[in-house]
């Protein structure tokens, strides 16, 4: 059996940072493992503009560790306001990565999200112009869908018709957790991707709801039935290019996540790559670990694949879940995979 794996450093293509004192302490657990992350710009308030992201940008520099080499890879929040030269401006400028639609009221800090899809086509015009990524959060909202549904409601109700106004428009659909996300991704040309989170490749939705309601396992989009959960992790496991990491690590204090309406989110990155080695391993794919979490994203976003290294080693006995992150206004809890995880990170050059 593999017990040592080297692989180019790994990236997270959707991750949430938070800012102020949940920032700087969450920063380090991604900066150590992670060379280059695109930052989600839900805050209250969301980080709209290029000016936006520059200061974001800036206040996420100042909190990484002095012996990390880290580059934050900013997005804009899409509004049925923002204007098709600010973005465009931000991109050429190398400023901004991407663009994030969140549909109004889909998940965390979505309010200011996009109702019309319609207001949008002029952004997406010039994005698909200037090559500009468009990052997609895959649900609908209607009170008369099941939540269980909407992702796959989304992809016929909005991605389909999206894709066909915009043939060469780059998209990636972000946290797929569905069969139907899945098999619609593979049925598209190597301008759509998705992203996949180490969360659903581990719990379905038992995890979530057996043995009373468990809001750490709790985030947006839903885990799905296992049946959706084999289907990521035959996409992710196979090596297609079109399929790389997004940890989705969304950090929530656990009086918000442990309340009357706790709120989305799951904290992983303390543990992602143990737990995805773990994964890779029992899928018999460890081969394949590298394009999931360091080759197939750079591929989609034109970036260089990282020249530092990282190794992950095999112990016989499982290791101990990371301890929970503490702030002053209470902790994050890590997310715990329920099941033995042997591996770990032993070693970076960064
Ligand atoms: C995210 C958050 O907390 O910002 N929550 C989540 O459950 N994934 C928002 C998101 O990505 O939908
Ligand atoms: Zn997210």
């Amino acid at each position: 059996m593999l017990n040592q794996l080297t692989i180019a450093m790994p990236d997270d293509w959707h991750l949430h940072l938070r800012n102020g004192e949940v920032l700087e302490k969450v920063l380090p657990y991604t900066s150590r493992h992670f060379q280059r992350a695109i930052v989600m710009p839900n805050l209250q308030p969301p980080v709209i503009t290029h000016q936006d992201a520059l200061n974001y940008k800036k206040e996420i520099c100042a909190a990484i560790p002095a012996e990390h080499s880290f580059e934050p890879l900013m997005v804009l929040y899409l509004t049925e306001q923002t204007s098709p030269a600010d973005v465009k401006q931000g991109f050429l400028a190398g400023d901004v990565i991407a663009v994030k639609l969140y549909p109004a009221g889909a998940t965390t800090n979505s309010d200011a999200g996009v109702k019309d899809l319609e207001k949008i086509y002029p952004v997406l015009e010039v994005m698909q112009e200037i090559g500009m990524p468009f990052l997609v959060h895959g649900e609908v909202v209607d009170k008369e869908v099941d939540i269980f549904d909407r992702e796959a409601v989304f992809i016929d109700q909005k991605l389909i018709p999206i894709r066909a106004k915009f043939p060469s428009l780059k998209i990636v659909f972000e946290h797929i957790t569905t069969r139907e996300g899945v098999q619609y991704v593979q049925s598209c040309t190597e301008n759509t991707a998705a992203t996949i989170t180490t969360h659903h490749l581990v719990i379905n939705r038992n995890a979530m709801l057996v043995g009373g309601i468990q809001p750490h396992y709790y985030c947006l989009p839903v885990a799905k039935r296992e049946l959706h959960r084999l289907a990521l992790r035959a996409a992710a496991t196979s090596g297609d290019q079109r399929f790389f990491l997004g940890t989705d690590s969304a950090p929530h204090l656990t009086q918000f996540k442990q309340s009357a309406c706790g709120c989305a989110g799951i904290f992983n990155v303390a543990n992602t790559l143990a737990i995805l080695a773990q994964v890779f391993e029992q899928e018999q794919n460890l081969e394949n670990l590298e394009k999931f979490t360091s080759l197939n994203g750079p591929k989609f976003y034109n970036l260089p694949v990282n020249s530092q290294s990282m190794t992950l080693t095999r112990s016989d006995q499982p290791q101990p879940l990371p301890a929970d992150v503490a702030t002053t206004q209470g902790e994050i809890k890590v997310f715990d995979p329920i099941m033995p995880v042997h591996w770990q990170v032993s070693a970076t050059n960064i």
